[in-house]
């Protein structure tokens, strides 16, 4: 899936520009997007598509589709992102938070600009499931979607369906990519435990934020 091409270094005050136009549509704070920016600047010149599982109103995955732009400069083909969602009011275990068709539009509106943008009203069993049947065609070609420059998995906290994700999307991340997984400190730490258990077995360098579990693939 060729796109892309070589990506232009941007200066921690682009990046916080772009963090700044996206937070109010994001319920992620600043200094997290910041991350997100920092590894999708990098990921970028992967030329793989860029994969994020739980959009909401669409914020983050606006600053994945504007970063991915910059730092391929004006006339560059930037990368696929693909977002996954089911909305519809899926239970969140461990919030009482509801996403629902209000998010849903909120998110079309946000990201309606990028013709790069796909998104799969699914939630992330169902596309693991099929994910090995599925294909795009672009440019005339027919092609699987099968490696991934950067992973943002953002969607249900419960520890085994992020585990699944974490196990079966992180084979899929190119070297120089980058696996994020948001809200680690959830669940009292069950991921991130599972994740420090198989460091020695992971592809790259595994680093936490206080909120955050980032694996830079190496
Ligand atoms: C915390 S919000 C995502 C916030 C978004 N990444 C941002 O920063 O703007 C969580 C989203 O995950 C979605 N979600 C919940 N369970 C999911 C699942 N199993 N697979 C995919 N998405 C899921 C919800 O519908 C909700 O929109």
């Amino acid at each position: 899936m060729a796109e892309g091409g070589a990506a232009v270094p941007l200066s921690e005050l682009q990046l916080r520009w772009h963090v700044f136009w996206v937070r109010r549509k994001s319920d992620t704070k600043t200094r997290y997007l910041m991350e997100i920016a920092r590894c999708v600047a990098r990921a970028v010149e992967a030329s793989s598509p860029l994969l994020e599982i739980g959009t909401r109103s669409g914020g983050s995955a606006l600053l994945m589709l504007r970063i991915a732009r910059a730092a391929l400069g004006p006339g560059a083909k930037p990368p696929l992102v693909i977002t996954v969602d089911p909305y519809g009011a899926r239970p969140y275990e461990g919030e009482p938070h509801v996403y629902d068709e209000r998010h849903y539009r909120r998110m079309k509106r946000a990201l309606a600009g990028y013709a790069n943008h796909i998104h799969y009203m699914m939630d992330s069993e169902l596309f693991l499931n099929v994910l090995g049947q599925l294909h795009l065609w672009i440019g005339g070609r027919k092609q699987p979607i099968d490696r991934f420059a950067l992973v943002y998995l953002d969607g249900s906290h419960e520890p085994d369906i992020v585990w699944r994700e974490i196990t079966e999307l992180l084979p899929r991340v190119v070297r120089g990519g980058f696996l994020i997984v948001d809200d680690t400190d959830w669940f009292d730490g069950a991921v991130r435990r599972r994740l420090d258990g198989a460091a020695s077995q992971l592809p790259g360098r595994l680093r936490h934020t206080d909120q955050q579990s980032i694996v830079e693939v190496l």
